[in-house]
């Protein structure tokens, strides 16, 4: 049992009367979906939110759902359509989960007339219309209409500054479901009294995507591991030659962190020996070769295992790591042995362990060790952000503790 710091000064459903009352719900149901057969690949998403809509099913309120599925990009793509997802949380609630044929309009606006207290509907894609990215006033309006209070449980998302994240929150009272405030807190904490020492596990294809949160954390953490993708960035930083590696255009900003953390004392960690092949597919011949000899016609595709006991014995000392991005092309399994030798030592450490969202997050679930992370976030793009320091823009838009009463 961990005791988190509370970083929520936001109203939350435990706030506020619901029963009898129309709640519109923004959750991120935004799950990976089979390529082939269109099934939910992992559910957690869904489950995350389980306390938050079945509190609200207990005080007997109207629940209507809003996600986004994808990246439609405005128009209705079958595929990206919720209703197998109305039916999965169907399943899991043991309870009906109405799925409406888009999000806003008079045919939904009878649906959500004829909910009984503790009745759940699930709208349609919003990012069906385009409006719902563009943050529209009128599709914030038509949204709002549906209900009387409104509710954000989609931490994924609430780094967007789209109409059912934050133009809903101009026209209704808008509260924090418990999967937000689960996720500000323990995503608060590493902020705010991380335990010594503190280890960042970063992987990935992108430095650009990192950088904003090395910028605001690079003076609380002791050691910063580089893997991934992005290893290849910082090793050519340091004037080692990658081969075919594709770098980013982030040398710079790469030289400019290995700097930092010498300033800030920060053990700076690279990959030692990486794995690398010509051809990235499942067959190819791959050899470990030292950093120092990556062949010119090869790219790296994993940590080697030299790496994987330096990082091991790193993370054992640890007693507070975050960890966000693979090691490698983990999709390929031969090319996975970094990131999943990763996510056991984890997952057995003594320490406070968070789990960015995203596809590491997917993997950690895949392997079956979401419950033993202290904290896996079902946000990656969002607590990226929120760890940069910058404020999320759903959060922000939702009330004040001493704002309603
Ligand atoms: C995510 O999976 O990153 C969230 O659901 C947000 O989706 P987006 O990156 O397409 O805005
Ligand atoms: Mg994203």
């Amino acid at each position: 049992m961990y005791m988190w710091f509370t970083y929520m000064d936001k109203m939350t459903i435990r706030d506020i009367e619901v029963s009898g009352k129309r709640v519109l719900v923004r959750v991120d149901f935004n799950v990976p979906l089979d390529d082939k057969t269109g099934v939910i690949t992992d559910d957690s998403r869904i489950r995350a939110t389980l306390p938050t809509i079945e509190s609200l099913i207990d005080q007997g309120a109207k629940v209507i759902l809003g996600s986004h599925l994808g990246r439609p990009k405005g128009k209705v793509v079958d595929k990206l359509r919720l209703a197998s997802v109305a039916q999965h949380l169907s399943q899991i609630l043991r309870q009906p989960v109405e799925a409406t044929r888009d999000c806003i309009g008079p045919e939904v606006e009878r649906s959500v007339a004829s909910l009984k207290n503790g009745d759940v509907l699930l709208l349609e894609n919003l990012r069906f219309h385009s409006d719902e990215e563009r943050g529209s006033t009128a599709f914030a309006q038509a949204l709002a209409r549906l209900a009387d209070i409104y509710v954000n449980d989609a931490f994924g998302t609430s780094h967007r500054a789209h109409a059912s994240i934050v133009g809903i929150t101009r026209y209704l009272p808008a509260v924090a479901g418990l999967l937000l405030e689960k996720e500000l807190d323990a995503l608060g904490s590493i902020l705010k009294s991380p335990s010594h020492p503190f280890a960042l596990l970063l992987g990935g294809a992108k430095v650009s995507d990192k950088v904003g949160m090395l910028d605001n954390i690079i003076d609380k953490v002791d050691c910063i591991m580089v893997g991934g993708g992005m290893a290849a960035t910082f090793l050519k930083a340091k004037s080692y030659e990658v081969g075919l590696s594709l770098l980013e255009d982030s040398l710079e900003t790469a030289a400019e962190i290995i700097k930092k953390a010498v300033r800030n004392g920060v053990q700076l960690l690279l990959p030692d020996d990486v794995v690398v092949t010509d051809k990235i597919s499942a067959q190819v011949k791959i050899q470990t070769v030292s950093v120092e000899n990556i062949p010119p016609d090869n790219r790296i595709v994993d940590i080697g295992a030299l790496t994987i006991s330096t990082f091991t014995r790193e993370l054992e000392r640890s007693k507070t790591v975050f960890w966000n991005g693979p090691m490698g092309i983990y999709e390929i399994p031969r090319f996975a042995e970094g990131t999943k030798a990763m996510a056991r030592i984890l997952a057995n450490l003594n320490a406070t362990t968070i789990v960015g969202g995203g596809s590491t997050a997917e993997l950690v679930t895949e392997m079956k060790l979401t419950d033993k992370m202290t904290f896996v976030s079902t946000g990656g793009g969002a607590s990226l952000r929120f760890l940069s320091g910058e404020a999320l823009p759903g959060v922000e838009a939702l009330l004040d503790k001493n704002e309603y009463d």
